[in-house]
């Protein structure tokens, strides 16, 4: 018989379990009504369907059983996981921000964020049943779950779980699987603008007014590092043309003033518009081909599904479309192959930080550097030798071209 999750403030509830402050104590109250006796997400039976809903494998669905007995020990814990779930559940009123306040590092391995989310299957396959999404799509999205749990093994050498900000969006229904890419309905947050001749098809992408940029066509402050004396974009709309400094599809602010006359170009895409951002989750090499694919189902899949919610483009930012990585990488690697599909663009404030977890792993330091495996391994480390840096940038297609075969976009302008 478990024990009803206390009557517990918020400071007393982070004392019990060492939690660190912060804002997340602000609705703790929020949650007190849902308090419950027994809940159904911590019954055995409930999470043993759930684990195979979701075709886990028995080695992990024993680890979220066992985590789930000890929080049904620990009344501290119940109430936490009682308030985790009200805030996921009810994210239309709190947003993704407040699930993100949530302390990260909870104590229990991140084991009562995957409880929090299991308890949401019955209303996202509710949700996914009302817009018709077949369930093999339900089911390859919210294996991510499991991927990640395997990731923080590998990472760290024990069961746990640290991706709760990333699984908040398919557990609230806005992320899908489809085939080899995942893809989330979000909007295009960057402060850039992109137009289109429907003439030619060519793209200009032009940078955000007064940004500061380097020599090298990094924006100021990129890997920490300032320029002297840096440049500053502009950009200006007239009635007959847009003005502004353009970035070429290798991820370089050009310096060059280009003048697009309103008769010629098309805004296809500006910051806050609707757009698909797409990711390439861990599970083994991504073959360009089943990566095309994947763009074209999700263009039946939205249009069929989400016909509610049109976008403009599908962007991404990752440690994958670093152009320097062609210095290093063959031809025929499928990174490579993968980057020609899309206009690359550099990113603000950007750094190395994703390159190197994601390649080594989240524990990695310079101290205590690993032998390096692979090409790209060995690339990495080459180009830090030589005093380079890495840097996250950013990767942009539009619905238009996902069929189309790669390059054509991605000339340097004359
Ligand atoms: C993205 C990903 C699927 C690409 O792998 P891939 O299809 O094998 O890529 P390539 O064909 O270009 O690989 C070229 C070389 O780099 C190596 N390589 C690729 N990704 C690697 C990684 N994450 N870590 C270490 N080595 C890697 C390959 O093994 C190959 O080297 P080899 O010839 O010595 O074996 C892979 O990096 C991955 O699973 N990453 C984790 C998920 C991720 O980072 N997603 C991006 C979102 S932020």
């Amino acid at each position: 018989m478990m024990d009803k999750p206390q009557t517990l403030n918020p400071s007393q509830a982070a004392e019990r379990l060492s939690l660190p402050d912060g804002p997340w104590k602000e609705h703790w109250q929020d949650s007190e009504p849902f308090r419950e006796e027994n809940p159904f997400y911590l019954q055995p039976g409930y999470l043993e369907e759930a684990c195979s809903f979701l075709r886990m494998d028995a080695e992990v669905s024993g680890v979220i059983l066992a985590a789930a007995r000890q929080f049904g020990q620990n009344p501290a814990w119940q109430r936490f996981l009682c308030h985790g779930r009200h805030v996921l559940r009810d994210a239309e009123r709190y947003g993704y921000r407040e699930f993100m306040a949530l302390p990260a590092e909870a104590g229990d391995d991140g084991f009562c964020y995957v409880i929090a989310f299991l308890s949401a299957l019955p209303e996202i396959r509710e949700m996914h049943a009302r817009r018709g999404v077949p369930e093999e799509i339900t089911v390859a999205t919210l294996a991510d779950l499991e991927r990640w749990i395997r990731i923080y093994r590998q990472w760290y050498g024990r069961w746990g779980f640290g991706e709760r900000n990333w699984l908040f969006h398919p557990f609230r229904g806005n992320l899908f699987q489809l085939g080899r890419l995942q893809f989330l309905l979000d909007r295009f947050e960057d402060d850039m603008h992109l137009f289109r001749s429907p003439e030619s098809g060519e793209l200009r992408l032009l940078a955000p007014d007064l940004a500061r940029f380097r020599p090298d066509g990094q924006f100021d402050g990129t890997n920490g590092i300032r320029a002297e004396n840096p440049e500053t974009a502009y950009f200006r709309e007239t009635t007959e043309a847009f003005l502004g400094t353009l970035i070429s599809p290798q991820s370089t602010v050009t310096g060059r003033q280009v003048s697009l006359g309103k008769q010629d170009w098309r805004k296809v895409l500006r910051k806050g518009d609707p757009a698909l951002s797409f990711h390439i989750p861990a599970s083994g090499p991504m073959d360009p081909g089943e990566c095309r694919e994947s763009f074209r189902r999700a263009l039946d899949f939205f249009s069929r599904h989400f016909p509610d919610r049109p976008f403009r483009a599908f962007f991404s930012h990752s440690w994958l479309y670093d152009p320097q990585l062609a210095d290093y990488l063959p031809e025929q690697s499928n990174i490579i192959r993968f980057q020609r599909m899309f206009y690359l663009y550099p990113l603000p404030q950007t750094d190395d930080r994703q390159i190197f977890e994601r390649v080594f792993s989240r524990t990695f330091s310079f101290s205590e550097m690993p032998t390096p495996k692979t090409t790209l391994q060995k690339a990495v480390l080459e180009h830090v030798r030589r005093g380079g840096h890495w840097r996250t940038s950013g990767a942009l297609l539009l619905p238009e071209d996902a069929s189309t075969e790669p390059d054509r976009r991605n000339q340097i302008p004359k």
